[in-house]
């Protein structure tokens, strides 16, 4: 044994004899997958010092004992590490490039085998050595950007070196993770074969290395010199990319044109200039607001799915379920739940209705087939996971239902009532009800314990979040099993407690009603529109709005209105109320704060109309200014303050599920982390005295919690770590 650790090991020898390599293991102990913490990078750092002290090597094969080869980086450590300041962060990557280096500079060829996932730091690990051999399944990549940093471990040098500038940036600013036939295509890697036959594969580029077959000092010097591109492709590979990645990335992202500018900056230079550069723009983004935000996002997404996945080992198997109403979502949802693989009933009252909602399920899985993702075959076999009935004849064997017949919680309560002397004992039901009381539709059923909301967002096949809602009698399994089934169809369900708009309308509304406010003292709701998407949001309130349809709207806002009058019920008219009345509903009759007409693809495309204007002058009282901030402010409150208030309800168990619902519901910038970041990044005691003076305004709609105050006053913050600039 040349070295042991805690994640790493490193022996002399292989099972099939000869004792003059070295195998380097990463196994570490008590985690299901290899990543690379301060710890494991210090134990690196150690076995390879003791790989050069040992004498009478010939080769190094750096391997995985786990399915993955080596997730990347410990994100976990991220903030911590990240408050430490840029001078630390250049200090710590230069060390790691030390590290790295040395194994690059081994006195004897070295070979990556890539049985798994090999990505970030997993992956510049591999670039360290001289050859590379994938598994057919493994995957390679640096997806960086995506945290808002760029590949600080070496990616950004020598990855352009090993596959050229342009597929580098490609791998880079995109942060996709790629398949192995792609990687050997580009060079990436030297040979794929099956897993079982990796180490062959490995042993064997080495003893070809060394009988002179297989040039690997060529092999470092191209690595490690300055990227020999000509004016020309300097230009392709570079300005032509950054226009690109701009465009594509948005201006609230600027990691992946800073990967392709330090790809750049590197390329007429050697190994130790060209990692100098990376270190520093590495710490320098590091720091930004929007790294630690996209960073905190990663580390809200695993607290919520662990949260799922607890729920799911104690979740019965849901292995047959079915959908009442083959509307809208009813549609969505069946063909969701057939495309994922769980067999589904769809049950209207309605024949045309049922063909509407095959339609449509057959509508997306013929462009799945259009851009190369499922075989005809393969659809066809999907579709039959689909059985339209007009009837309960099957319902005997259906573990869990779906409700989605129209909102009316007459008809709700006759449906589930009907559905529920249909089922087996154990059977679980759900409804996709936005507006009513979950608690309220479970009195009327026998076994009010099987029976919790599951709300999906439309188009359901496009919307990742499902808020499971728990109503007072609903028992664990329901949630399990339901958190389960959305699991199994690709979604992220958020348990919550049951209230007026659940976790997501609740908070969308008073944001709303902050448009509502804005218009009615005057501001233009095409600038309102403007200012929030250049905020970040996918579209301006108006818009989302004539999305959402004005009917839909201003019954939940009703509901909303009665749930919490204090701050939502309002006396006179709104813009939204005064669209509705007169007809103006939004996409669905293609007119409401703008007017729809066809795209070339057939899709709704907004213009500005002076109808919209003039119903909206109805309603405004003022002729006030305002600045880009003012408004973000006056939509943004609201949405913050009763975000706040169901966390301290308990609607909402923790702020990572809060923001995360928010994100994944209602398309929440994801670089501003969520409402509950957002309030930390402005200081929670900034944004209480913010609202504060708003409140004065505006009422108590702006008026911030007493707690928050209170947090404000003790400097408590949502999230324990600190942005730093
Ligand atoms: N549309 C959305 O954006 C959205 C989003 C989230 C939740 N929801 C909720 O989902 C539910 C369905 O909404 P939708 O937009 O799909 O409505 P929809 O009008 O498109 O579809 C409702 C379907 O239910 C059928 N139906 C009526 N009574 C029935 C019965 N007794 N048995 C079986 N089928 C019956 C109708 O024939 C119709 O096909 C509602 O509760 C709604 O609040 C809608």
């Amino acid at each position: 044994m040349i070295y042991q650790g805690n994640a790493i090991t490193v022996a002399r020898g292989t099972k099939n004899g000869g004792d003059d390599i070295a195998m380097l293991t990463f196994d570490l102990k008590g985690e299901s997958i290899n990543k690379l913490s301060s710890a494991v990078v210090a134990e690196l750092d150690e076995a390879v010092r003791a790989i050069r002290e040992e004498s009478g090597l010939q080769g190094l094969v750096i391997g995985s004992a786990k399915d993955v080869f080596i997730v990347g980086a410990d994100i976990t450590e991220f903030h911590g590490l990240f408050e430490k300041g840029e001078e630390y962060l250049v200090e710590m990557n230069l060390k790691v490039h030390d590290i790295f280096n040395a194994i690059e500079d081994l006195p004897f060829p070295t070979v990556a085998a890539i049985n798994g996932l090999a990505l970030g730091g997993g992956c510049e690990v591999t670039l360290t050595t001289d050859f590379r051999v994938m598994g057919e399944q493994a995957k390679i990549g640096l997806p960086e950007t995506k945290l808002g940093i760029l590949p600080g471990w070496g990616g950004c040098v020598r990855l352009p070196r090993l596959i050229g500038a342009d597929n580098a940036v490609e791998w880079i600013a995109g942060g996709t993770e790629n398949r192995a036939d792609a990687a050997l295509k580009v060079g990436a890697v030297d040979a794929v074969v099956p897993n079982e036959q990796l180490e062959a594969a490995a042993l064997d580029i080495l003893a070809r290395a060394n009988a002179g077959e297989l040039d690997y000092q060529a092999r470092r010097a191209e690595k490690s010199g300055p990227l020999k591109l000509n004016a020309i492709e300097q230009m392709m590979a570079f300005e032509t990319a950054k226009g690109y990645v701009a465009g594509k990335a948005g201006p609230h992202y600027p990691a992946p044109i800073e990967a392709i500018k330090v790809i750049q900056k590197g390329a007429g230079e050697e190994r130790a200039r060209a990692q100098s550069i990376e270190a520093k723009a590495f710490a320098k983004l590091a720091l930004t607001d929007v790294c630690y935000n996209l960073v905190g996002l990663f580390l809200n997404d695993q607290v919520v799915k662990k949260k799922a996945g607890k729920y799911e080992k104690q979740a019965k198997a849901v292995k047959q379920t079915a959908v009442l109403g083959a509307g809208i979502m009813g549609g969505g949802i069946a063909y969701q739940s057939a495309s994922k693989g769980t067999p589904i009933l769809m049950k209207d009252i309605n024949e045309e209705a049922i063909e509407l909602g095959l339609k449509e399920s057959r509508k997306l899985f013929s462009k799945q087939v259009e851009r190369g993702k499922l075989t005809t075959e393969q659809m066809a076999e999907k579709l039959t996971h689909i059985r339209p009935t007009l009837s309960y004849g099957d319902f005997g064997h259906v573990d869990l239902v779906v409700e989605a017949v129209v909102e009316n919680p007459k008809v709700k309560d006759a449906v589930l009532s009907e559905v529920e002397g249909q089922v087996a004992e154990d059977t679980i039901l759900t409804s996709n009800t936005s507006t009513i009381s979950i608690t309220r539709l479970a009195q009327n059923l026998k076994r009010p314990e099987n029976f919790c909301g599951m709300h999906f967002f439309n188009p359901v096949h496009r919307m990742p979040l499902v808020e499971v809602i728990r109503g007072e009698k609903t028992g664990d399994a329901a949630v399990a099993a339901t958190v389960a089934y959305a699991r199994a169809m690709g979604k992220t369900p958020i348990v919550v407690n049951d209230c007026p708009g659940f976790l997501v309308n609740r908070v969308l509304f008073p944001y709303f009603g902050g448009f509502s406010l804005l218009v009615e003292q005057g501001a233009d709701f095409q600038r309102i529109d403007k200012v929030m998407e250049k905020f970040g949001w996918p579209m301006g309130p108006a818009y989302l709005l004539d999305v959402v349809g004005m009917d839909t709207a201003v019954h939940a806002n009703e509901v909303m209105a009665e749930g919490f009058p204090d701050r939502m019920a309002r006396d006179d008219k709104t813009a939204i109320q005064v669209m509705y009345e007169n007809e103006r509903l939004g996409q669905k009759n293609d007119k409401g704060f703008y007017a729809y007409e066809e795209d070339k693809k057939g899709k709704p495309k907004k213009v500005s109309d002076e109808q919209a204007y003039a119903l909206v002058k109805q309603v405004a009282k003022e002729e006030k200014e305002f600045s880009d901030e003012d408004i973000v402010a006056r939509m943004m409150v609201p949405l913050c303050l009763e975000t706040v208030r169901c966390l301290e309800d308990g609607i909402v168990e923790t702020p990572a599920e809060a923001d995360m619902a928010l994100i994944y519901g209602i398309g929440f910038p994801p670089f501003r982390g969520g409402a509950l970041r957002y309030i930390d990044a402005m200081g929670v005691a900034e944004f209480v005295k913010l609202a504060e003076g708003l409140a004065e305004e505006l009422g108590p709609l702006y008026a911030p919690t007493a707690k928050l105050r209170q947090m404000a006053d003790s400097g408590e913050r949502f999230y324990s770590t600190q942005a730093q600039g």
